[in-house]
């Protein structure tokens, strides 16, 4: 990856935009949560205790994978951005918030299971919820990795949720989107514990789910074998 400093200042830009977007959304407040994507160099994340409506695209820290930065401090929990961009060559968005209902299962260190066919879409048949380890540790971010092993998405105890993606865009879509499941787990919940989808059925999900770029629209390759887009007259 090699970027111009006009692609860095549009990132910056699109980073502050994203950040709002969590905000917006309903997934985050105050100064919780945090944002890093992988850059030809490192990476770019956000400083530590700066509110994101006010926080300006020059506010973003520069770090490189030695843990050297510039500018402002970076976020309490740059470990956790650094191992999982370094760990993770198939994502490059690393996205953290303490969104409520995914706190919520967090605090009660939950596992999310295959209740709901959706658990799928962070690539496996369960979101697993990462051991509680101290804020900003790299005892944290070692947690994270175990609990992120072939997903894209997982709970922090007693903390928040951690969502990767390849883009800004698809790691907003897929935080938000544990958060939903979140809320309906703990609404099924208030019934019992539901039953969950067997491993088969789930294969069958993810595999769906990955020919049809499940959620992320434009669908890129346009893959969906069933309806196809009609032809120009
Ligand atoms: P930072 O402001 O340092 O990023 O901390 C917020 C947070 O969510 C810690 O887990």
């Amino acid at each position: 990856m090699t970027e111009t400093s006009t692609d860095m200042a549009a990132l910056r830009r699109e980073m502050v935009e994203t950040c709002r977007r969590m905000n917006s959304s309903g997934i985050n407040q105050g100064t919780a949560g945090n944002l890093s994507v992988r850059t030809a160099t490192g990476f770019l994340i956000t400083p530590s205790s700066l509110p994101y409506d006010v926080m300006t695209p020059d506010d973003l820290v520069e770090m490189d994978f030695d843990g050297t930065y510039v500018g402002r401090r970076p976020s309490s929990e740059w470990r956790f951005h650094r191992d999982i961009l370094k760990n993770r060559q198939d994502i490059d968005v690393v996205l953290h918030c303490h969104s409520m209902y995914a706190t919520t299962l967090a605090c009660h260190h939950r596992t999310i299971p295959s209740f709901h066919y959706m658990t799928g879409i962070a690539g496996g048949t369960t979101i697993r919820c990462a051991e509680y380890a101290t804020f900003g540790t790299q005892a944290l971010s070692d947690n994270a990795i175990k609990a992120l092993e072939g997903r894209m998405a997982c709970l922090l105890g007693q903390h928040g949720q951690i969502s990767l993606g390849k883009t800004l865009e698809s790691a907003l879509w897929l935080a938000i989107e544990v958060e939903t499941l979140s809320r309906m787990y703990v609404q099924a919940l208030t019934l019992g514990e539901p039953p969950v989808l067997p491993d088969d059925e789930m294969e069958r999900v993810i595999a769906q789910m990955k020919r049809m770029s499940y959620g992320l629209a434009p669908d890129p390759d346009g893959t969906n074998d069933v309806a196809r887009p009609r032809a120009a007259d």
